[in-house]
């Protein structure tokens, strides 16, 4: 999604706007800009469509002065990715930069197009600029025709404003979308995230729904929704500018893939009582463990997270689960059990359907717990109780660690349930958080297999699709198996329950066709063995994943084995997500794709 950046400084603001849209480039986008105010108080501006390299060569050509200014990364919605639609957005007196989609920006616009103003872009964005312009014009101060243009604002959306002839004044307003203050000595800086911030100060202050923050130099003013004076407290960012490095690794998703021993391993801590050999749960402000059903909506990555905990919460929870796609869930008006309570699942905190979802399941006052990656974001706060996952901040656009986190925060989640609805015993629950605290070890073994996947993956890079076959909670990680290999690498990939091969999908099967199987050697096996043998005779190219027995079993009918040290069930499919993960990098790798910033994606949908 588009990133937002502001900086009221002492030195020159252009080239650390662009350092920080630098930090940005993981949301995705395809055009950026920014402005400074320069020594005559006059607003200039330099937008380039393409990646940050070609604003840089703008800013080469033409630099711009001046210790204030905006930038932003645009990810297009309205308007193509032109230079003409990237922000910022000007008139003489403001320029804006906003993330999120004004629904009513027809109406605005040609509103404001009969009072004389000329538009130069198609986006939606434009009319924010000549609202607050207009309103300017009536002879309000910046503050107040901000604040009487934000009131007109239909939609989603965080904007950063400067205006012209003031050089200690930037004003941000968020309703929908995130945006975040951050405070230095004598500076201060706004950010469509932490991130953004992150290389000038890691104090930060994160606005709530409905604030105008009105910064200068001396500090901040924050009005709340009801224009009301508001303190927000003042947060120490901890992910800070070590954690968006790339360290040794090529590529984020390379060094995210393998994080994931610590970062499965702190989220679990948060969870388990080593010494007890028990979950703890933080306190859930009254959503009942003990309910009879429950809901688990997500969206891509994090709904496949949900369908994996579909099955834990069955299997060890004993609640009847219902999971589904939050663009499907908020529109078709689900009917809920008395007794139940719904989970959301999301990385970034902010997607715009899954916070939907959530709205609606508040309405029908069903509890609402968020399994959320982003502390501070939408999702989290709106939820009445969060079990948070420890992933840290995920740059790469494809999601690795924040996937691992998610599974490892609903395991717990689904051992939490068995307790309470007395599913398990105490000696099941021991087994069971044994198995999670080995999980971190046995992710750590199963990245040593990176050299055989390599292998595999140059031959995969060739194909023009790949089909991922998994069963019971092996499915869903067959499902994100698929997706990651079509997200980074653009090859057409699908994923099915193996079961189900039969019923269609064995129609595709040739030997140009590979077949990656998820097949732990657990109590479902020989059932995938058969649908294995049903591929191998058909000539297609089996990628099997398994443990040594496992491959043992399938050795006369595998091309290529991936041997994954052997696990408790319960566990395997955070171990078991390892191999499709570095299957997908390495295939993309070889194909020689942007893998941090797939084409076309965004790291963060806060548009429906
Ligand atoms: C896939 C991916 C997406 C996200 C989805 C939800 O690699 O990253 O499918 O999982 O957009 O995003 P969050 O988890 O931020 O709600």
């Amino acid at each position: 999604m588009c990133g937002i950046i502001g900086i009221l400084g002492a030195g020159p603001a252009a080239p650390r706007l662009v350092e920080a849209l630098k930090r940005l480039e993981y949301r995705g986008y395809d055009s950026a800009g920014v402005a400074t105010l320069d020594d005559s108080g006059a607003l200039t501006r330099r937008r380039a469509s393409g990646k940050i390299r070609n604003l840089e060569a703008e800013l080469d050509a033409a630099p711009l002065s001046g210790p204030a200014g905006i930038g932003h990364t645009r990810w297009a919605t309205h308007g193509a990715p032109t230079t003409a639609n990237a922000h910022p957005h000007a008139t003489d007196k403001v320029a804006i930069v906003h993330n999120g989609i004004i629904e009513n920006f027809r109406a605005l616009r040609e509103e404001l197009i009969a009072g004389g103003r000329k538009f130069e872009s198609e986006t939606d964005s434009e009319v924010i600029a000549h609202l607050i312009s207009a309103e300017m014009d009536k002879g309000l101060s910046p503050e107040q025709a901000t604040a009487s243009a934000v009131r007109r604002l239909e939609g989603a959306f965080a904007i950063a404003c400067i205006f012209s002839g003031h050089d200690d004044l930037m004003i941000g307003a968020r309703k929908g979308s995130p945006l975040v203050v951050g405070l230095g000595d004598g500076e201060v800086f706004i950010g469509s995230d932490a991130i953004a911030v992150s290389p000038f100060t890691t104090r930060v202050v994160y606005l709530d729904e409905g604030d105008i923050a009105v910064l200068t130099r001396a500090g901040i003013k924050v009005t709340d929704a009801h224009e009301r004076l508001a303190a927000r407290p003042v947060h120490v960012f901890s992910g800070g500018v070590a954690a968006a490095e790339k360290g040794n690794h090529r590529h984020f998703m390379q060094k995210e893939i393998y994080e994931q021993p610590e970062t499965t391993g702190r989220t679990i801590a948060r969870y388990v009582n080593a010494f007890e050999e028990r979950v703890e749960m933080p306190d859930l402000d009254g959503v009942d463990l003990a309910a009879d059903s429950a809901i688990v909506i997500g969206c891509g990555t994090a709904h496949y997270a949900g369908r994996v905990a579909e099955y834990w919460l069955e299997q060890y929870g004993g609640i009847s689960v219902e999971t589904d796609i939050a663009s499907e869930f908020r529109y078709r008006r689900p009917a809920f059990g008395k007794k139940a309570f719904s989970v959301f699942v999301s990385q970034s905190g902010e997607t715009a359907d899954t916070l939907a979802a959530l709205r609606y399941c508040k309405e029908q006052n069903l509890k609402t717990l968020a399994v959320v990656n982003v502390p501070e974001s939408s999702i989290w706060r709106e939820a009445d109780a969060r079990l948070p996952t420890l992933a840290g901040p995920e740059i790469g656009v494809a999601s690795t660690k924040a996937f691992t986190a998610q599974l490892s925060s609903l395991a717990a989640l689904a051992i939490a349930v068995g307790r309470a609805k007395g599913a398990l015993s105490t000696q099941e629950e021991g087994r069971l958080v044994r198995a999670l605290m080995e999980t971190p070890r046995l992710i750590a073994d199963a990245l040593t297999v990176e050299p055989e996947i390599e292998a595999i993956a140059h031959e995969l890079a060739q194909a023009r699709d790949v089909l991922y076959l998994g069963r019971g909670v092996h499915y869903p990680i067959a499902l994100e198996g698929a997706l990651k290999l079509k997200e980074i690498s653009y090859i057409h990939a699908e994923g099915y329950a193996a079961g189900e091969l039969k019923h269609g999908p064995i129609a595709l099967i040739d030997e140009h066709t590979p077949v990656v199987v998820v097949a732990p050697h657990d109590a479902l096996f020989e059932k995938t063995l058969s649908n294995m043998q049903e591929v191998a005779a058909r000539g297609g190219k089996l990628v099997v994943i398994t443990d040594a027995v496992g491959a043992v079993a399938c050795a006369d009918i595998a091309k290529h084995i991936i041997m994954i040290p052997a696990c408790d069930p319960f566990v395997a499919p955070l171990v078991y997500s390892v191999p499709i993960q570095l299957l997908a990098y390495l295939t993309a790798v070889h194909k020689g794709t942007d893998v941090d910033q797939p084409r076309n994606l965004a790291k963060s949908v806060t548009v429906e």
